[in-house]
């Protein structure tokens, strides 16, 4: 059994996330679930405790999976967790041309590798930029999110107007 790191802000986790942390799982045996915290840089709609709490209800009870807050390089990040391998999700191809240089720059500077995997192509829409923007105007992301995380941003959308 090998150890994958997938990491992202996760701001909030969506079900194109959970997709990828379920095929790396296929694939690997376990996963590590890195969410970015950016002392430094603060920003973003959730905290990086709420992200990781609503990452940990997104992921449920599935063995082999577990969720901690990094900040830094991914790819310390993922040598500090013992992982074997980064895993990154693909939607697009600007995705690609980004995701390939981080990928080149990391394997250079520890030798860990990244493996991509395509998104489902039914989730490959679901962005969290978008899931902020549309429950931002009371919209439901129901179909895109856990039931947590939907509750979570009807919470945080309620607080910012009240
Ligand atoms: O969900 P996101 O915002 O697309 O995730 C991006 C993330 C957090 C995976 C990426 O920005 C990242 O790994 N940041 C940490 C700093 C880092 O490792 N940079 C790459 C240097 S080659």
């Amino acid at each position: 059994m090998s150890i994958a790191f997938v990491p992202g802000s996760f701001d909030p986790m969506h079900l194109g996330h959970l997709d990828v942390v379920d095929q790396a799982l296929e694939v690997f045996g376990a996963v590590v679930v890195g969410v970015l915290h950016n002392p430094s840089k603060p920003s973003g709609l959730f905290t990086p405790e709420e992200r990781v709490a609503l990452a940990q209800q997104t992921v449920g009870n599935r063995s082999n999976v577990t969720v901690g807050a990094f900040s830094g390089l991914a790819v310390q990040a993922a040598a500090e967790a013992g992982a074997d391998i980064i895993v990154k999700g693909l939607r697009t191809m600007s995705d690609f041309d980004i995701e390939q240089q981080m990928a080149q720059n990391n394997v250079a500077l520890t030798g860990i590798r990244t493996v991509f995997v395509p998104c489902r192509p039914d989730l490959a829409y679901i962005s969290s930029r978008f899931i902020r923007e549309i429950s931002s105007q009371g919209i439901s992301i129901d179909h895109m999110v856990d039931p947590a995380v939907s509750v979570a941003l009807q919470v945080k959308h309620g607080e910012a107007t009240s």
